[in-house]
């Protein structure tokens, strides 16, 4: 991802969540260094995934894939890129935190391996108060020796 690809970004984000990120949290995340990945199809930002890594552990904040493209695998191997570059940077785990009604996306990261660990009471905002957020955990350490 570049600051171009930012607005591209920001109005799929805008589709995808009902409490979307600004486009100052994405320039923020490029500013700070976090791995910041974007899928295209024909030039046009389609998907795209930011990753925090740091203190032994990779921490997946944002993985979304336009509307019209989903169901294409897209979602699966933006993520199997983020993990690998997670282990890549010697990352013994990998945490993600997920509204438990978004089945489609818990389906994805329990389909690659992560396992719930804890929940966070009241982390997301949510019409009218708060929702909880189960947190995700992916050991990465079996990966190092295919990414070294
Ligand atoms: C979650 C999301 C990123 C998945 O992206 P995607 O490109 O559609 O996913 P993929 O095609 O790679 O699917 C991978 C797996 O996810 C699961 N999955 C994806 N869409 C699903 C759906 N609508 N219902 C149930 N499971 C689904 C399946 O396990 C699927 O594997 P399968 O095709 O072998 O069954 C996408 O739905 C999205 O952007 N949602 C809005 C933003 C969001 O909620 N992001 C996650 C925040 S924690």
């Amino acid at each position: 991802m570049t600051e171009a690809d930012v607005p591209e970004v920001v109005a799929t984000e805008r589709a995808s969540y009902q409490f979307p990120w600004s486009e100052g949290i994405f320039r923020d995340c490029l500013r700070v260094g976090y791995v910041c990945r974007v899928v295209t199809v024909d030039g046009r930002v389609v998907g795209y995934g930011v990753m925090s890594i740091g203190a032994g552990e990779a921490h997946i904040l944002n993985l979304c894939v336009h509307e019209a493209h989903r169901s294409n695998g897209i979602g699966k191997s933006l993520l199997g890129y983020l993990l690998e570059r997670g282990a890549a940077a010697g990352m013994g785990e990998a945490f993600l935190e997920v509204r438990p009604s978004n089945t489609a996306a818990i389906r994805l990261y329990l389909s690659l391996g992560f396992e719930q660990v804890g929940m966070r009471r009241g982390y997301y905002q949510a019409v009218g108060g708060r929702e909880d957020a189960a947190v995700l955990k992916l050991s990465l350490r079996g990966r190092r020796a295919r990414t070294r």
